[in-house]
C-alpha cells in the first residue's frame, strides 16, 4: 500500500506539542483584544492581484514564491503567502470605520527551500490597523509584539527599526543608491551583479557578504528622509523608549515586501542561527490601500512566525518542553465503561481535565493510564460501588498518595474539586 507523508516543506503538530500554540495563541488573541484588535477571519487563497500588484519591482515573495492556481471557473488565485494583502482587501471591500484594528492567525504559504526555521507553510500571528498615520499607533503596534514575546518568556530578542520614508524621499534615496551601486557592480554579488538596478533596494537585503560590504559603505536611507519622516521615526523610536523598549538602527532593513513605507522593524532572536532569526516583523504601508482599489489610507502591522517563535522558545530553554497538559482526574471503571461516561460528563462540565479508559481495560491496565495521565486524584468505579451508588476517590500524588476515600456519586465534583489545586 502506498503510504503518504505530509508535502515536503510542511510539517504536523501533533499533541502534546501543540499545547504550546494554543497556549501562545491564547495569550496572544488577550494582548491583541485588550488592545483593541478584534479578530478577521478572511479566505486563504485570494485573486492573485492581491498579492502581486504588478506594480514597480515586486517582491520575491509575492512572485517566484507563490502558490498560484487556477481554478475551475479560470480564475487565477493564490493561496496567501502573508496576511497584509488581504487584510486591506478585505478594508477596501467593506469601508470599515477607521481606525480599523484587526488580529489574525493564520497559515502562509511561500514556496521556498525548506531549511530549520524555514517552510512552505508557517503560520503567522499579526495585527493590522487601518486608518491612521499617527506614530503613536506604530508605537502601540510594535509594543504588542514586543508584549508577546514577554509573554511566552522570550528574552533574548532585539528590535531592529528602520523608515523606508515615504514614496517622494525614498525615490531620491533609490536614485542615489543605484547610482552607488552601478559605480560599485563589479565588486556585487553575481545575482545582483546583473540585477542590481532593476530593483537596487533589494540589494540593501543581500545577505551575502560581497553586497554586504558594498552596502555598508553606501547611502543609507535614514540620512536622506525628508523632514516629515525623520520626525515621524524619532517619534516612533522616541514613544517605543518610553517603554522601555530599545531599538537598534538597522539602515539596510527593507523587508521583503514592497508595499512598506515609513517604518519598518523586526525583531530577531539571539538565541537562533542569524539566516532564520526573524521571529516577528512589520512596518507602515500608507500607500496599499490605494493599491487595492481604496481611498488612500494608511496602515501599520506586524506579523510572527509561530515555528520561529517555538524554536527560539526551545533555543533559549524558556520552558520545559516537554510540559504537557495533565489530567485532573481519571476516571477508573470496571463495570463495563457506562458510569466513566456519565461521571466524566458530569467532571468536565464543572470545568475539570478528565481522562478515562476505553475497552474494558482491566484494573491495572486502567490504574497504569490514570498514572501515565499526571491526574492529581483517580475516580474509581467497581461493581461494589456501582451497587452502591458511591465512587472512591483515590490520591495518585501529593503527600496522601494512595489515601483512598469512599463518596456517593452525587457528590463526586465537590470531592474531586477538594482535592484537585486550583490552576
Ligand atoms: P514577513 O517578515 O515576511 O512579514 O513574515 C513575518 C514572520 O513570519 C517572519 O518574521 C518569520 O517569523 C515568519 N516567516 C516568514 N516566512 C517564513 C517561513 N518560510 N517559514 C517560517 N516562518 C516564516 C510578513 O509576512 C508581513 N505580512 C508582516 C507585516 C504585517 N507587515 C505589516 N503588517
Amino acid at each position: 500500500m502506498e503510504t503518504f507523508r505530509a508535502p515536503i516543506g510542511t510539517h504536523d503538530v501533533p499533541p502534546p506539542a501543540s499545547a504550546w500554540w494554543e497556549d501562545a495563541l491564547g495569550r496572544f488573541a488577550g494582548l491583541a483584544r485588550r488592545s483593541g484588535f478584534g479578530l478577521l477571519i478572511s479566505p486563504l487563497f485570494e485573486d492573485v492581484a492581491v498579492f502581486d500588484r504588478g506594480i514597480g519591482a515586486t517582491s520575491d515573495v509575492a512572485t517566484k514564491e507563490m502558490y498560484v492556481f487556477t481554478d475551475r471557473g479560470g480564475r487565477q488565485l493564490a493561496l496567501r503567502p502573508e496576511g497584509t494583502a488581504s487584510v486591506v482587501r478585505a478594508f477596501v471591500q467593506h469601508r470599515p470605520p477607521t481606525p480599523w484594528k484587526v488580529w489574525y492567525a493564520t497559515p502562509a504559504f511561500r514556496y521556498e527551500r525548506p531549511q530549520a526555521g524555514r517552510y512552505r507553510q508557517h503560520h503567522q500571528v499579526g495585527v493590522e490597523a487601518l486608518g491612521s498615520a499617527d506614530p503613536a499607533l506604530d508605537v502601540e503596534v510594535i509594543a504588542l509584539a514586543a508584549r508577546f514575546y514577554e509573554a511566552l518568556g522570550l528574552r533574548q530578542v532585539r528590535l531592529l527599526v528602520n523608515s523606508m520614508g515615504h514614496p517622494e524621499c525614498r525615490g531620491a534615496y533609490v536614485a542615489l543608491l543605484a547610482q552607488y551601486l552601478g559605480a560599485h557592480a563589479t565588486e556585487l554579488c553575481e545575482e545582483h551583479r546583473e540585477r542590481a538596478q532593476e530593483n537596487p533596494l533589494r540589494v540593501l537585503d543581500c545577505k551575502r557578504p560581497a553586497c554586504v560590504a558594498v552596502t555598508e559603505r553606501g547611502p543609507q536611507l535614514p540620512d536622506h528622509l525628508c523632514e516629515e519622516c525623520r520626525d515621524h521615526f524619532a517619534t516612533v523610536r522616541e514613544g517605543l523608549a518610553s517603554l522601555g523598549l530599545d531599538t537598534t538602527l538597522a539602515p539596510r532593513l527593507v523587508r521583503g515586501f514592497d508595499y512598506y513605507t515609513r517604518t519598518t522593524f523586526e525583531f530577531v532572536s539571539d538565541a537562533l542561527a542569524s539566516a532564520q532569526n526573524a521571529i516577528g516583523g512589520g512596518g507602515r504601508y500608507d500607500g496599499l490601500a490605494e493599491q487595492l482599489g481604496g481611498p488612500p489610507t494608511p496602515g501599520v502591522g506586524f506579523g510572527s512566525g509561530l515555528e520561529r517563535l517555538r524554536l527560539a522558545w526551545e533555543a533559549e530553554g524558556a520552558g520545559d518542553p516537554a510540559a504537557d497538559p495533565r489530567a485532573d482526574v481519571f476516571v477508573v471503571d470496571t463495570t463495563g465503561g457506562q458510569r466513566a461516561t456519565t461521571l466524566a460528563d458530569a467532571l468536565r462540565r464543572a470545568g475539570l481535565v478528565v481522562e478515562r479508559a476505553y475497552d474494558q481495560r482491566s484494573m491495572k491496565a486502567q490504574m497504569r493510564l490514570a498514572d501515565r495521565s499526571g491526574a492529581a486524584v483517580a475516580v474509581l468505579v467497581g461493581p461494589q460501588e456501582l451497587a452502591a451508588d458511591s465512587v472512591t476517590i483515590r490520591d495518585l500524588r501529593g503527600a496522601v498518595e494512595g489515601a483512598q476515600v469512599s463518596v456517593p456519586a452525587s457528590d463526586v465534583v465537590a470531592a474531586v474539586r477538594e482535592r484537585v489545586t486550583e490552576r
